[in-house]
């Protein structure tokens, strides 16, 4: 049995562009069915935080407004958790932003500070979850990682005297395999003892070598080494000025943004390759025009007739061209894909039908949401979506 929701928030995913630097406010309803006290509402970025106090008394079935303040600081997707007596209830906002471009002037800072106090300086990335391409601030599908390379060099040339350690933390290579790796050969050092990733910070804090550490639970205890990087996905470093005794003297935070300079070739390392080949040739739909000329009229006027030419050159990579395309199949040309998407990429069975000329029925059609998913397109509603492509026999 599927249990009843206890809780609702709505919309579960909000879109908003924020030129940088500035702010935006937006508005989430919370709904409970029986009446709960809403006890904190947290969030996993620092750009985005309630201005709703805590905590409220929700009142059976009744809406709760929950205001929010957003900040174009770092782009990327936000989770906002809204825990309560009876559950939690989360939503995401995806956060469109360029960024503050102050990474360079912190990179600085941190040089000047860290040859006043004679510390070394530590950055550190906490887990790498393939998050990196939000960046905002390069091109290429794995962009930011690029500035992440780069950031030894330029340390190196800004001053040799200072000692310096870059060390990545966490799930490096969960969703992209070759992170650590690449990252490891230009300077970066993946999972140094130096910085400990525990669920029990306890009990490394009197380690000799340890120098910060990464609790991954919430933990009550508080210390100067542990670090509790909000930002996940390397949009973010913390940057630690360590004296010759191994203490923590300063912390800050620099971003990862269009201000630091660029090492492209690492990116090669993770090319999302086309493995599909492509019949720019082939016009399945056509096959259908005879018998249903009103349904092909509708669709090559429809976006999906004109699918392929929105992916640039660079994006036409497995990734992409999935849901921009149709298969055709065949045992041989399985993974031959035709441009646009085509009656067939909703008719199934089209094949059947069509050699039987229409007396073998199709299969159905294929759910809107497949491709419609809340990643490519959050806002869509079928109904307004089916009245703009609507077609019949
Ligand atoms: C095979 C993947 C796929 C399926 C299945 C699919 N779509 Fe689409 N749809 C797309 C793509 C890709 C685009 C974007 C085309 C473009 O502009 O490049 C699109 C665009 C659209 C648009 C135009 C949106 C706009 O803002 O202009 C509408 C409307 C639409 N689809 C409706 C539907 C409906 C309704 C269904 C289900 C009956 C559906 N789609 C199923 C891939 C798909
Ligand atoms: C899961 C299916 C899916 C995948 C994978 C996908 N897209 Fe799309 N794409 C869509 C749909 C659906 C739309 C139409 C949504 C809309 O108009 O908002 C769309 C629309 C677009 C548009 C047109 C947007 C506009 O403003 O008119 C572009 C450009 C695009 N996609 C590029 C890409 C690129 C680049 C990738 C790979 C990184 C990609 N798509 C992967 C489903 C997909
Ligand atoms: C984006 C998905 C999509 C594409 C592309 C598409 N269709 Fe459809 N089509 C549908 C849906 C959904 C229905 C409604 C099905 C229903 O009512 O059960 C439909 C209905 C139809 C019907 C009427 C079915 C009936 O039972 O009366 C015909 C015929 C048809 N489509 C042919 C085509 C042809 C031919 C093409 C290409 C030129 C095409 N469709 C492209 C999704 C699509
Ligand atoms: C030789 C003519 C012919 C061709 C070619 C043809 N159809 Fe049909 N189609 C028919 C006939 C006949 C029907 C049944 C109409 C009815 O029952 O009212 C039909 C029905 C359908 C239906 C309604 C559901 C079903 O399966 O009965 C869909 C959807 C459909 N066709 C899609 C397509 C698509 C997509 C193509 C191209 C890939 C296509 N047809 C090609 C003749 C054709």
């Amino acid at each position: 049995m599927i249990p009843e929701p206890i809780l609702h928030a709505s919309p579960a995913f909000t879109r908003i562009e924020i030129p940088p630097g500035e702010e935006r406010r937006l508005s989430i309803t919370v709904t409970s069915p029986a009446a709960a006290r809403l006890i904190a509402i947290t969030t996993d970025c620092r750009c985005i935080s309630s201005i709703t106090p805590t905590p409220i008394e929700l009142l059976a079935g009744k809406e709760t407004q929950i205001d929010l303040r957003a900040v174009g600081v770092l782009p990327g997707v936000k989770t906002v958790s809204m825990r309560t007596s009876t559950g939690t209830v989360r939503i995401q906002v995806q956060v469109l932003t360029t960024g503050l471009g102050t990474g360079a002037d912190v990179l600085k800072e941190v040089f000047t500070r860290a040859r006043t106090a004679k510390a070394s300086a530590w950055f550190i990335i906490h887990d790498l979850r393939g998050e990196i391409r939000n960046c905002g601030c390069s091109a290429g599908s794995l962009g930011g990682i690029d500035k992440i390379a780069a950031l030894p060099t330029r340390c190196s040339e800004l001053g040799k005297d200072l000692s310096t350690h870059f060390v990545l933390s966490g799930d490096v290579d969960g969703p992209r395999p070759g992170v650590g790796g690449t990252l490891a050969k230009v300077g970066w050092t993946v999972g140094d003892p130096a910085v400990a990733v525990t669920a029990r910070p306890e009990s490394v804090l009197s380690t000799p070598g340890v120098i910060a550490i990464i609790p991954t639970t919430p933990i009550a205890v508080e210390n100067a080494r542990l670090l509790r990087p909000l930002l996940l996905g390397g949009m973010m470093t913390e940057v630690l000025l360590v004296s010759a005794e191994g203490r923590i003297i300063e912390h800050m935070s620099m971003p990862i943004d269009a201000s630091l300079p660029s090492q492209p070739d690492v990116l090669t390392a993770f090319e999302d390759p086309l493995t599909y080949t492509i019949d720019d040739h082939s016009q399945p739909s056509q096959s259908c025009a005879t018998c249903h000329s009103a349904a092909h009229k509708s669709w090559s006027i429809s976006a999906h007739a004109r699918a392929w030419a929105s992916l640039k050159e660079a994006d036409k990579t497995d990734s992409c061209v999935v849901c921009h395309s149709a298969a055709i199949s065949g045992p041989v040309k399985k993974k031959t894909l035709s441009p646009n998407v085509q009656c067939a990429s909703c008719h199934q069975g089209a094949e059947a039908h069509v050699a039987s000329a229409g007396t073998v029925h199709t299969k159905g059609t294929t759910d809107c949401r497949s491709c419609h998913d809340a990643r490519h397109d959050p806002g869509f509603n079928p109904i307004a979506a089916w009245a703009q492509i609507a077609h019949g026999k």
